[in-house]
């Protein structure tokens, strides 16, 4: 991209229907501006192009945990992501339709509780509608939010911040207490499936 204009373009498996398709999106000085007629051309992007496309971006699991008074709560998210290293901060994003989101705001914490390969199970259950820590086993963190067992890391949060950022709610946590197991191997998220890391 030179002069913040450019162009980009990706071909896109739609899941489902098993079309492909090809979308161009050129960066053109209206679009640089803002004009009405670029918001319309911008209007264009889809969900679905959105999520083939950042799809490529490989990305860890992680089931963000706290603990109410109707007990604990959490939710399967890959929008974890380390902010700052002073003061140590996190984030993860959660969308508006999440009911399980409310709950943990309500506590005031969350643990990032980081998937290894051998738990994609609790990827799906974190995700699903069923009872979700039927069978859990789980300690608890320095904010009382479970720390899932055999979990590869675990940062253990006060909510900070939130940023409402379109149909998302960017959740911003000040890290009190983490702990990492380097002899385990992460759960990796792509292109709408789960992968364990490939070998050398
Ligand atoms: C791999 C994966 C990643 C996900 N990432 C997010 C995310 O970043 N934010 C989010 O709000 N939901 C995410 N979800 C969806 C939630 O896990 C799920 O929709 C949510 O927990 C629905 O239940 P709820 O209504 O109890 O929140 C993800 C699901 C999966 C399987």
């Amino acid at each position: 991209m030179s002069g913040g204009l450019g162009h980009c373009r990706s071909d896109l498996a739609f899941s489902g229907s098993g079309r492909r398709a090809r979308h161009d999106c050129t960066i053109t000085p209206a679009l640089a501006a803002g004009d009405p007629a670029a918001r319309t051309e911008r209007a264009g992007i889809t969900g679905d192009m959105i999520r083939a496309t950042m799809g490529c971006f490989v990305t860890g699991v992680v089931v963000v945990t706290a603990t109410g008074p109707d007990g604990p709560v959490g939710m399967a998210v890959n929008s974890f992501v380390s902010v700052s290293l002073d003061p140590p901060l996190v984030l993860f994003c959660a969308s508006r339709t999440s009911t399980t989101w409310p709950h943990i705001r309500r506590t005031g914490h969350f643990c990032a509780n980081v998937l290894t390969a051998r738990q994609e199970h609790l990827a799906r259950r974190f995700a699903g509608h069923g009872d979700r820590y039927s069978g859990v086993t789980y300690a608890q963190g320095t904010t009382g939010a479970p720390i899932l067992d055999g979990v590869h890391a675990y940062a253990d949060c006060k909510i900070v911040d939130e940023h409402e950022a379109g149909d998302h709610t960017v959740v911003i946590g000040r890290v009190v207490e983490l702990h990492s197991d380097l002899a385990a191997a992460p759960l990796l998220f792509y292109r709408s499936g789960y992968r364990p890391l490939a070998g050398p």
